[in-house]
């Protein structure tokens, strides 16, 4: 039932399934009140400092518990048979054993969503924890949701960020108004004239993007400016099936952003595809009004322009992409590591159009899940 191996110990767990556990690991995870601090449960016990030839000299298993006495400093820990089997190793799907609550299901998505975008009501987000649940669940799994039925008052953008996280500040005003400017070529941005605005994410220009961009309509009488939206990761999708090789080169040249304002100056380069270490699509990013010049040897400047030009047009595929009228009082939000918006042209002489934008972090939106799961 305990084995003990050279640097490691064998048990067996549940259904007489045997398992070992790595010592280092073993003394590192000690859950003592000495070890772990006992109100923060914080680590205190410095890694590093564990000798190199850490071995038990006395082990047992009594009542369900594993008890070690360690070589180092004759150290006593314990571990119920319950906590290894939670946290026992040999798992090389997750990089930590903490099972997350606000894991989620990638849905990914073409012009089907049309029609079927998740939509929400805004004062149900406002006085109902489970349909706010739902809510950040969405943004998780699906990064496109509408929200119907705000106030029409100024900041109410700002409000609700605040309701479900914080408001992530950028170089943009922390409460952000766009709308058409008399004379657009005196406009702040692309988004400040009345032309269409291609699909894209935000603030692409950060290391760390906003994880969520959020607009509100305080007014949309203007005829035009259909709101588009694209999943990126979809798109990526499909470049790695079409052409492998164009979406290894777009995982790998960073691409040079800037935006800047009165509040700040931000540049930074990035691959359009960045992967997590498990090589799994992490973070979307395309602006084309924001890119920058690139500085690349011939070769590679080829290879770049085939690939980027490549997921451009896929993005720019109607099959690929969802159009929608928002209206006076919507709002919408997307994952912005995601998901890409945009609007076609609109008239600026039919009527108003004015939206206010906020942003939040994408952690706190996963925090909010967790929150409320354990609350409920
Ligand atoms: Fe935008």
């Amino acid at each position: 039932m305990l084995k003990i191996n050279k640097t490691s110990l064998s048990l067996s767990l549940n259904n007489n399934d045997q398992r070992e556990f790595n010592f280092v690991w073993l003394r590192d995870n000690c859950q003592c009140d000495a070890c772990l601090h006992p109100s923060t449960q914080e680590r205190t016990l410095i890694t590093s400092e564990i000798p190199d030839d850490i071995a038990p000299i006395d082990s047992n298993m009594d009542d369900g518990n594993l008890s070690i006495t360690w070589n180092d400093k004759g150290h006593q820990s314990h571990y119920s048979l319950d906590w290894l089997n939670k946290h026992q190793n040999n798992k090389e799907t997750h990089t930590c054993s903490y099972v997350d609550p606000a894991m989620g299901e990638l849905k990914l998505w073409d012009n089907s969503l049309e029609g079927n975008i998740p939509t929400f009501n805004y004062i149900d987000l406002r006085e109902d924890n489970s349909a706010l649940l739902a809510w950040c669940e969405a943004i998780r799994d699906v990064g496109l949701t509408i929200v119907r039925g705000a106030p029409t008052v100024e900041g109410e953008i700002e409000r609700f960020a605040e309701h479900v996280a914080y408001v992530r500040e950028t170089i943009y005003d922390r409460l952000h108004n766009v709308r058409a400017t008399p004379n657009a070529y005196n406009a702040y941005n692309v988004a400040s004239t009345s032309l269409e605005l291609k699909p894209h994410t935000d603030m692409p220009n950060y290391n760390n993007p906003p994880g969520v961009q959020m607009f509100h309509f305080l007014v949309n009488e203007a005829e035009g400016g259909m709101s588009t939206a694209v999943d990126g990761f979809n798109i990526a999708r499909l470049l790695k099936e079409q052409d492998p090789d164009a979406y290894k080169t777009l995982t790998e040249i960073p691409v040079p952003f800037r935006m800047d304002s009165a509040r700040g100056d931000i540049l930074s380069a990035n691959p359009l595809l960045t992967l997590d270490t498990a090589g799994n699509l992490k973070v979307f990013r395309f602006s084309n009004q924001l890119a920058q010049s690139l500085n690349l040897s011939v070769d590679k400047m080829e290879a770049f322009y085939h690939a980027y030009r490549l997921l451009g047009r896929l993005i720019e595929d109607p099959d690929n992409m969802v159009k929608f009228r928002l209206n006076t009082s919507d709002m919408m939000a997307t994952n912005n590591l995601r998901v890409m918006h945009g609007r076609t042209s609109y008239d600026v002489n039919s009527g108003n159009r004015h939206l206010q934008l906020s942003y939040m972090d994408y952690d706190d939106v996963l925090s909010r899940i967790r929150m409320i799961k354990k609350a409920s």
